[in-house]
């Protein structure tokens, strides 16, 4: 675990975690038929409309209109922050339409590397996002940490590849956490109230290095997306038996809330 918090601790880890994580075991050969993330495919325009990418290398959601929610590891600390750029509202980052919105300021959550956990942080824009890009809302129960997710983003779409040009999607089950602690190494350190796994026990489909910080999400009752989780990490990517691991945003539901309306 130390050497793979290590990386997590900085937005170096998108780049260097590729490398140094990718030498143990190659991709998944057999990819499924549907899906590339890592065994997905294109996301069209518009479906995932609040998906966004930041500049440093990660991925996020519009949370609220001149809010972006992502990874703590994606950023080094709670401050005044014009170093971002979030591009918005395109699948393909060449996209002359794409929406460059800078960043004024970051809010890191304060838990993270602690024993309560909590990958998430704040990236507070310049200015609003055009009405044309709706928000993502967050799951405030645990109500929906169960099921089938979609993720995507723009992240190595092979262990150790490279960053994607078209964003991609891809679905994952849930796994729960005595399962996901019983996959020994890291995960035998999973903070089960901060952190939440999906991925097949065959391997194959997962988020990936430069995904961090981009959504998990499924559909409500009310069949609308809503957001359960925060790309964190994961031994590899797509192995067989090494989940993907979340932040579970239902546990820190009313944190990001107050955290928002306070920056
Ligand atoms: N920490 C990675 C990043 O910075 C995300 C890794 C997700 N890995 C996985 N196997 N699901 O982009």
């Amino acid at each position: 675990m130390k050497w793979l918090s290590a990386l997590k601790k900085s937005a170096i880890a998108v780049v260097g975690a590729a490398t140094v994580l990718s030498l143990a075991t190659p991709a998944q050969a057999a990819q499924p038929p549907s899906a590339n993330v890592v065994g997905g495919t294109r996301a069209a325009q518009g479906e995932f409309p609040w998906m966004v990418r930041l500049s440093m290398g990660c991925g996020g959601a519009l949370y609220t209109r001149q809010i972006v929610l992502t990874a703590a590891h994606c950023v080094s600390r709670t401050g005044n922050n014009t170093s971002i750029t979030a591009t918005l509202g395109v699948v393909d980052l060449q996209s002359t339409s794409a929406v460059k919105i800078k960043s004024t300021f970051v809010y890191r959550s304060p838990t993270y590397n602690t024993s309560t956990g909590g990958d998430y942080s704040l990236i507070k824009l310049a200015s609003p996002a055009p009405a044309s890009i709706p928000t993502l809302p967050i799951a405030t129960t645990n109500g929906f940490n169960n099921g089938t997710f979609t993720v995507a983003g723009w992240g190595a779409a092979t262990e150790g590849g490279a960053q994607q040009r078209f964003q991609l999607k891809a679905q994952v089950p849930f796994v729960d956490d005595a399962t996901c602690e019983a996959a020994g190494g890291s995960y035998a350190d999973l903070i089960p109230s901060a952190e939440i796994c999906a991925g097949r026990p065959q391997g194959g489909v997962d988020t990936c290095q430069g995904d961090s910080g981009g959504p998990m999400f499924r559909r409500d009752n009310n069949n609308a997306w809503i957001q359960v989780g925060i790309v964190s990490w994961g031994e590899g990517c797509a192995r067989p038996g090494k989940p993907g691991v979340y932040a579970e945003v239902s546990t820190f539901a009313s944190a990001i809330a107050s955290a928002a309306g306070r920056i």
